[in-house]
Order: structure tokens, then C-alpha cells, then sequence
């Protein structure tokens, strides 16, 4: 049977992360730092899956039992009309989710045709509330009070999980965690903070650099104190803590200090039609022949693919297997 596919290490497919652009309005220097990737880097929208091929692709995926869909980019409210191809993959039988992950500037503009066309989540990234250090980690582009506003423009437009990333780093961004607490603890939105990861081949990662979510979580314990909570569902990326008083929760994405791998039932595409079993993958496989030949013939390449499966990256970072070369962050969106 189709939805019985497994990995070689025993994993179904249950999530999907579709990019759907490769270009951003930012320059997160963790991800896509502008002196790497200028603006002329050759973005180009001729090498995109169209609306089409990715209603068939996201069909086939389905058939192997893939349930939950996330749109990413680069940042994927730049891709022309996309509340028109949220509502063709709404319509898709046995997707239970669609969600979202933006860094919300462009969300006023386009929160409530999104929520119109059937997206059930969305998730925004924000690093600071200090408007200054905004401008930096957007690479001089972002503006706090506009992700600010895309942030109230979910809220209003009904979505009724709305989560905030703050990826930290050492002696970048930490005094901001506990005024970004502060400020969201109360607001029904889930704050989580992400480990700086290893993404990309140009963001300069080093390890000191980490600051790992124990040291977070301790420290926001001392001043609104937390208790752990049971995750939704197997496999779920954050661990999740609720505030003691009752206001709310947030959540840790621990993926270098406490490494997730064994639970990883998620494959990535590129916007350009390139299947990539890992977030640090080196070469993707191309899609795009199977695609041309119809739904069967994909379904029978992606279990090929996923039948192959061994990664996990992330319990051998460091180790001699680990491979350096890893597909970029703003291809497939995290
Ligand atoms: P939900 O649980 O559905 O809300 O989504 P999510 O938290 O998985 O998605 P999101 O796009 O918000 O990702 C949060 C962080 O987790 C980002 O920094 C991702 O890059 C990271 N992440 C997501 N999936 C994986 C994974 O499979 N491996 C690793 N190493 N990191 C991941
Ligand atoms: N480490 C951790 N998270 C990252 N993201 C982008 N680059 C990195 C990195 N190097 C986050 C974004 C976004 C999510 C999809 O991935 O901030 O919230
Ligand atoms: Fe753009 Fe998101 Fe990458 Fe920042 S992290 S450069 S917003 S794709
Ligand atoms: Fe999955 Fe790779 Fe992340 Fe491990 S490092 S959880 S295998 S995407």
C-alpha cells in the first residue's frame, strides 16, 4: 500500500515543506547574507514549478501518506497569486493542514485572501523587537514596526494558531528573548526560539555561537516559571513549555543541542521542482521528468526517493559522514 511507505530507518512521509520561491525581501545573514547573495544572484521565476505541477505534485504526495503541508521560500508571499494555489491545495483529499512560514512584512497585504483560501496556520519569523538590531539581522532590509503590523494582520484575518520563530545566537540577539516573552507571553500566539543551525555554505556558522535552548528555557524559568507540556503529535520540531500562571505557551527548537532525527518525517521541494530528503541535503533529486509523466509516475519516483532515505544530519553533525555541503536554507525554507 501507498501510505505504508517507510525509509530505511523505519520513517513515514507525513510532512511536506513545498517552497514555492526562492527569492526574498530580506538578507537574513543566517541564511542568505547579501554579500553572498546579491540581488542580481539569478533568481529566476522561468525555473518555478507552476501552479499546475504543484497541484500534482502535492496529489502524489498524498497518495504516500504525506498529511501535513507547509508553503515556504525565500519568503513566499513574493510568489505572484498565492491565494490561488492555497485554495487549489485545500481542495486536495487528506491534507489535514496548510500553514505558512513568512517573515510577515507582505503579510497586511495578503492575510485575509490567504485565510479566504482555506490556509489553516502561519508561522512568522521574528529575531528582534529592537528596531535597530531588526535592520541588521534582515540583512538592512526588514522594518520591526511592518512585521509588527503583519503580525496583527494574521490576528485579524482569524488564523487561529499564529507562531513566531526567533532564531537566537550568542552575542547577536539573546538580550531580546526576554522582552520578546514579555511581550507575546499573553497574546494566545506561540513564541518558540530556534537554535542557530549549520544551514546553507554561507552563513558562517560556528558553534559558539549556539545557544542552547536548556540555557533559554532555565532562564526564562527563573523570571515566569514553566512546565513542560506533551507534544501534538510524534515528531513535533519544538518542545513545547507552558507558563505555570496559565498565560500561554512557547516552545524550543533544539536541533543541534538535542537532535530530532528519529522522529523526521519530512520531505522538502524546491520551488524548482527538486526533492531534497534533509534540510541539509546536498543534492536534491530532480523531479521535474517524473512530473512531465503524470501522478503515477511521480508517486513511483518520490517512494523510490524516500524508500532510500537515511539521513539524519543532525545526530552526526561533526561526526566523520556529516558532509559540509549542504542545499541552502533559502531553497527550501527551513
Ligand atoms: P509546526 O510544528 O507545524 O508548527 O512547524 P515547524 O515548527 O516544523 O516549522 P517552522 O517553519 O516554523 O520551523 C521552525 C524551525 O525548525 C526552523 O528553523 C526550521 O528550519 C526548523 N526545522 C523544521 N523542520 C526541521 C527538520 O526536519 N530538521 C531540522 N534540523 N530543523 C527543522
Ligand atoms: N538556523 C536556524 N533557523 C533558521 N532559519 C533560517 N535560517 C536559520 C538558521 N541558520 C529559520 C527562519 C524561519 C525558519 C523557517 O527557519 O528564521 O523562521
Ligand atoms: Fe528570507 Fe527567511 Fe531566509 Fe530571512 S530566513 S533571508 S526572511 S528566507
Ligand atoms: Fe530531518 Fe535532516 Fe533535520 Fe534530521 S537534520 S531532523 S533528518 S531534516
Amino acid at each position: 500500500e501507498e501510505g505504508r511507505l517507510r525509509d530505511r530507518l523505519d520513517r513515514p512521509l507525513r510532512d511536506l515543506r513545498l517552497s514555492v520561491i526562492e527569492a526574498c525581501n530580506f538578507r537574513c545573514p543566517y541564511c542568505m547574507p547579501a554579500d553572498e547573495v546579491p540581488a542580481d544572484y539569478g533568481f529566476d521565476a522561468a525555473t518555478r514549478l507552476s501552479f499546475d505541477q504543484i497541484e500534482t505534485l502535492v496529489g502524489a504526495f498524498v497518495r504516500l501518506g504525506m498529511r501535513k503541508l507547509r508553503l515556504t521560500g525565500g519568503e513566499p508571499l513574493l510568489r505572484r497569486d498565492l491565494p490561488t494555489l492555497v485554495a487549489r491545495l485545500a481542495r486536495i483529499d487528506g491534507i489535514e493542514d496548510i500553514a505558512l512560514t513568512t517573515n510577515g512584512v507582505l503579510l497586511p497585504r495578503h492575510a485575509a485572501a490567504l485565510r479566504a483560501a482555506g490556509l489553516d496556520r502561519v508561522t512568522i519569523s521574528l529575531d528582534a523587537l529592537d528596531p535597530e538590531l531588526f535592520r541588521t539581522l534582515s540583512g538592512g532590509r526588514g522594518d520591526v514596526a511592518q512585521a509588527l503590523s503583519g503580525i496583527e494582520a494574521a490576528r485579524a484575518a482569524g488564523f487561529p494558531v499564529i507562531k513566531l520563530n526567533c532564531v537566537v545566537q550568542r552575542g547577536v540577539n539573546e538580550h531580546q528573548v526576554l522582552p520578546l516573552v514579555e511581550r507575546f507571553r499573553d497574546s494566545g500566539m506561540v513564541l518558540r526560539f530556534i537554535e542557530y543551525m549549520d544551514v546553507g555554505t554561507c552563513n558562517h556558522w560556528r558553534r559558539e555561537r549556539v545557544v542552547p535552548s536548556a540555557e533559554l528555557r532555565d532562564a526564562i524559568h527563573a523570571r515566569w516559571p514553566l512546565q513542560a507540556l506533551d507534544p501534538h503529535y510524534r515528531g513535533e520540531v519544538a518542545d513545547r513549555y507552558g507558563f505555570l500562571d496559565g498565560r500561554g505557551e512557547i516552545g524550543f527548537v533544539s536541533s543541534v543541542s538535542a537532535p530530532f532525527c528519529g522522529d523526521c518525517h519530512r520531505a522538502r521541494v524546491s520551488a524548482d521542482g527538486r526533492m531534497y530528503t534533509c534540510l541539509f541535503a546536498g543534492d536534491g533529486h530532480d523531479l521535474r521528468v517524473a512530473l512531465a509523466g503524470g501522478e503515477d509516475a511521480l508517486v513511483e519516483r518520490l517512494a523510490t526517493i524516500w524508500g532510500a532515505r537515511a539521513d539524519r544530519y543532525s545526530e552526526i553533525r561533526g561526526e566523520a559522514g556529516g558532509s559540509r555541503r549542504h542545499v541552502e536554507m533559502f531553497l527550501v525554507g527551513g
